[in-house]
């Protein structure tokens, strides 16, 4: 069994990675750590885990212990120190957060406010979206998971970029997300009289997301990509959904989804739904399952991609697996079969 530990496994991906982790055929929970229940059963932090999980929350310090991979479900800036332990233990190392997902440290200073310390890690981070980019996680001693926002407009553009079904200029991304996007600290805007019944963009053309975004879209187009990114707050629980405003290059909408149907074919969590229908959260929920619907607006001359993923689940914890599983040469799926629940 693969020995896997989580830091941060209080917060609401890392104790999405325990519920998961916990159902997982080839995995064994080792360590927990946290830093404000220190010492306390995670099932005293969220009762819905008695019984499940009574693991005794550890420091930091301990968290490398009896460990193969450890998942490290931090704020990003945090992430470094604990992957140079991994890297020189031979621990795998798998960030949820977003100290390894940007290639280019400017960008890294430029939206994060850090620089990189510890030079060599980047230098063999690889990022981890499957579906697209999964060669180099076979393997891999540090992943950087993808955002959630990033994973669910990189698979709903990726076979209109790769193919040029559509154009790089103009894109517009309108998403909107479930409050545990936010994480389980106490804001303003996520407190329930706020957030309940209401609804808004936030952070408009200057969320963090952004060149995760741009970096991705330039990988499948092969040019540089600037995107407008509005992301929006919706009072539910969970999910995300992306509706995004390309450039059509003139391709019938049959001969479109037909193109995306063949280049997922084979991937099971995307999904490409028929024409027709509209992507929905809803779908989606406690999956690892992203849903792409495809639509034309042949009057203003947009390719419109709707692309729905749970963002703890495809979004977080459940795409980490998913890169844990190719790292170390297990079966892809293993421990990510959950069906949605259907109402
Ligand atoms: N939520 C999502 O949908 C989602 C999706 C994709 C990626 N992510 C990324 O995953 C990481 C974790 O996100 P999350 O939503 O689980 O956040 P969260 O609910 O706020 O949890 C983060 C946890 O980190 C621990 N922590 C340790 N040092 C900390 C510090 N200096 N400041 C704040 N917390 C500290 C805290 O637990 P203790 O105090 O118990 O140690 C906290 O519960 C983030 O990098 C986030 O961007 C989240």
């Amino acid at each position: 069994m693969i020995r896997a530990s989580i830091m941060g496994a209080t917060g609401y991906a890392g104790v999405e990675l325990v519920r998961l982790l916990t159902a997982h055929p080839e995995v064994r929970l080792s360590r927990l750590s946290s830093v404000s229940f220190e010492g306390k059963a995670l099932s005293e932090v969220y009762p819905a885990l008695r019984g499940i999980c009574d693991t005794v929350l550890v420091g930091e310090e301990d968290v490398t212990e009896e460990t193969d991979v450890l998942f490290c479900s931090l704020p990003a800036g945090h992430a470094e120190k604990m992957a140079r332990r991994c890297v020189d233990k031979g621990v795998l190392f798998i960030d949820l957060g977003a100290d390894f997902r940007l290639d280019d440290e400017a960008d890294y200073i430029e939206w994060y406010g850090g620089a990189y310390q510890d030079k060599e890690l980047h230098a063999v981070q690889v990022y981890g979206l499957p579906e697209l980019f999964g060669e180099r996680i076979p393997g891999a001693k540090i992943i950087g998971n993808p955002g959630c926002y990033p994973t669910s407009v990189a698979l709903g553009l990726a076979p209109a970029l790769r193919e040029g079904l559509a154009g790089t200029q103009g894109i517009v991304i309108d998403s909107k997300s479930g409050v545990t996007g936010a994480g389980r600290g106490l804001t303003q805007t996520t407190h329930f009289p706020d957030c309940n019944e209401a609804f808004s963009p936030y952070k408009i053309a200057c969320h963090r997301h952004t060149p995760e975004i741009e970096q991705s879209l330039g990988r499948l187009s092969g040019k540089e990509v600037r995107v407008t990114f509005v992301p929006h707050l919706l009072p539910l629980n969970r999910g995300i959904v992306s509706t995004i405003y390309a450039p059509w290059a003139g391709a019938p909408l049959e001969e479109i989804h037909a193109r995306y149907w063949a280049f997922y074919q084979g991937k099971t969590f995307v999904r490409v739904l028929p024409l027709g229908e509209a992507a929905n959260l809803k779908n989606v929920r406690c999956s690892n399952y992203c849903d792409i619907s495809l639509h034309l607006d042949r009057r203003a001359g947009k390719l419109i991609i709707v692309s729905a993923i749970d963002n703890m689940v495809k979004g977080a914890a459940g795409q980490a697996i998913q890169n844990m599983n190719l790292a170390l040469g297990l079966p892809e799926t293993a421990g990510l079969m959950m069906v949605p629940p259907a109402i």
